[in-house]
């Protein structure tokens, strides 16, 4: 037996926070004695050492995430740590005791299993909870902008939600490829998104939102829109008429809607929608892509480690909470051994 399986020598139950119905945050309970997972054909077991927390697993708490798990579910589905064990048909699979960040069911726990195919080694020197945001913020975040988005040198980008996970590395990398940033965050949260470069951040709750942006930026050429229904119509009003793109991948503040008349007549404007586990199944070559550049950027030190707020796994509810109620700033998760 090799030093690392004695290390983390079978205990067949773990602790995990499990949510038992569809009534938010509140029903999300820690659980000790759950059944630890065993990997599946194509999975690895993991041995979580942070999982990160994101606004989807608080829509899941609530039954609004579109093909969500059903309760009684172990929440959480992004995580860093240590591969323990490999199922059946791995191709060429990492070794044990190999670092991973990656998604998969059931991250808010000290153990889960990850489809193997997704995961990605976490870079040397960095730590779990550093890596975090990898598959999931960045990739999201490069996405926005570069297949779908498509920014160029020079142009403008408004990005909502800009202190957040998602958002402060949409800031990073649009400012990287020499955009010039908008950006829309809460007030308390404006001096961290202007720290990233943004050089304007407005209070996404202004009436006047949409001809704010006009008057100070002559209209964005592009929109990452992930606030829904507080920000969905002065997002379009805000993109410039034809070349304007607004790529829509959240709502945090609920839906919006767009009609073909409202394309046709008064937002001539493309709209694209992502979702970037959707991206990965349906256009494999393109995530590699953003995951080869991803690696550029980490090597590159445009990408820096993480630093989310990491906090013991009890207190999941209340970040959850939090984060749903937009009081959270940056990344956060969760250490399932604290
Ligand atoms: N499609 C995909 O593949 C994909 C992947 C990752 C994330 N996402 C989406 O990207 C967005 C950001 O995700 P994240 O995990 O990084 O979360 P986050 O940005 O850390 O948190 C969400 C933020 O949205 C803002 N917000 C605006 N209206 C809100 C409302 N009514 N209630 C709560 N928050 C509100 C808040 O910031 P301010 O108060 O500062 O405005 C809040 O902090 C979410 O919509 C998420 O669903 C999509």
């Amino acid at each position: 037996m090799r030093n690392d399986e004695r290390r983390h020598a079978p205990e067949q139950t773990m602790r995990a926070l499990v949510q038992r119905s569809h009534r938010g945050p509140e029903d999300l309970v820690l659980t000790t004695g759950h059944p630890r997972p065993a990997p599946g054909p194509g999975e690895y077991l993991v041995r979580v050492g942070a999982a990160g927390v994101n606004f989807a697993d608080t829509m899941q708490t609530r039954g609004t995430y579109g093909g969500g798990p059903h309760p009684p579910y172990t929440a959480g589905f992004e995580a860093a740590g240590e591969i323990t064990a490999v199922g059946a048909g791995v191709e060429r699979p990492l070794p044990v005791g190999a670092r991973v960040v990656g998604t998969g069911a059931g991250a808010f726990a000290q153990y889960m299993t990850m489809p193997a195919a997704g995961v990605l080694p976490v870079p040397a020197g960095w730590s779990a909870a550093q890596a975090l945001g990898m598959v999931l913020n960045w990739a999201t975040a490069l996405a926005a902008l570069r297949p779908l988005g498509q920014v160029e040198a020079g142009e403008t980008v408004l990005v909502h939600a800009a202190a957040g996970g998602v958002g402060q590395a949409a800031v990073r990398l649009a400012r990287h490829y020499g955009a010039r940033v908008v950006a829309t965050a809460s007030p308390a949260k404006h001096a961290a998104v202007a720290a990233l470069g943004a050089e304007e951040v407005l209070d996404r709750r202004r009436p006047d939102l949409a001809a704010e942006i006009e008057r100070r930026t002559g209209g964005a050429d592009l929109v990452l829109e992930s606030v829904g229904r507080d920000t969905f119509e002065a997002s379009l009003s805000a993109a410039r008429p034809v070349t304007g793109r607004v790529v829509v991948f959240g709502a945090a503040s609920g839906d919006a809607a767009i009609s073909t008349h409202d394309l046709v007549f008064t937002h001539p404007v493309q709209v694209k929608g992502l979702h970037i586990g959707a991206l990965a199944e349906a256009a494999p070559a393109l995530y590699r892509s953003l995951l080869t550049e991803l690696e550029a950027l980490i090597a590159d030190g445009v990408y820096p480690p993480g630093s989310p707020t990491v906090h013991p796994l009890a207190e999941g509810p209340e970040v959850l909470r939090s984060l749903e109620k937009g009081r959270t700033s940056g990344k956060h998760a969760l250490d399932p051994w604290r």
